[in-house]
């Protein structure tokens, strides 16, 4: 008796042990080989994300085609962009949808009016435009403030 409740306990740990560690492997960072800003860039051009997208400083061919929202990526961000984030954004536009000013234009039925390049764009192509994307942000330190204290 005792000892069957043992097991059951000793599968219990087992099983939650499993489950803690596929959960810590699949949200980890992913991690892709060095890719080529400069082809990065040539491949944001191609593929028309200009349509869309306008780099912070950088001025880059017309798009064919005038998208519905004008959204400026690189630039002074006061956090990092992490890799798996703009990897994110690429593959899986809907995962996290932008907030305000654009909230009306970005999204269609909780769906980013961005497309889904994922049948269009070759993996080779997905990390230069991660490369490149990554080198036109700028990290600047956000400003602390120092909040008064009164008192009366
Ligand atoms: C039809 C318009 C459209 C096109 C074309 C488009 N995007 Fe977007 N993109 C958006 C919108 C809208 C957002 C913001 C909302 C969201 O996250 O879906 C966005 C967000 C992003 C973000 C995240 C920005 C941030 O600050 O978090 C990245 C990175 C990005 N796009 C890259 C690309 C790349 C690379 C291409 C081309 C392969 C592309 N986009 C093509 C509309 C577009």
């Amino acid at each position: 008796m005792r000892q069957s409740r043992n097991v059951a306990l000793l599968v219990l740990l087992l099983v939650g042990v499993a489950a803690c560690q596929s959960a810590t492997v699949s949200r980890q960072q992913i991690v892709l080989p060095e890719g080529d800003a400069a082809a990065g860039e040539q491949a944001f051009v191609a593929l028309e994300c200009t349509a869309c997208h306008t780099i912070a400083g950088k001025e880059l061919p017309d798009a064919e085609e005038v998208g519905p929202v004008t959204i400026t990526l690189g630039g002074k961000t006061s956090r990092t962009k992490s890799y798996s984030e703009l990897v994110t954004s690429v593959i899986n536009p809907s995962h996290k949808l932008a907030r305000n000013p654009f909230k009306q234009q970005i999204a269609d039925n909780g769906e980013s009016v961005m497309p889904v390049f994922n049948d269009i764009m070759t993996v080779t192509q997905l990390i230069d435009i991660v490369t490149f994307l990554e080198s036109q942000y700028e990290i600047v330190e956000r400003p602390r403030y120092r909040y008064p204290v009164y008192t009366y």
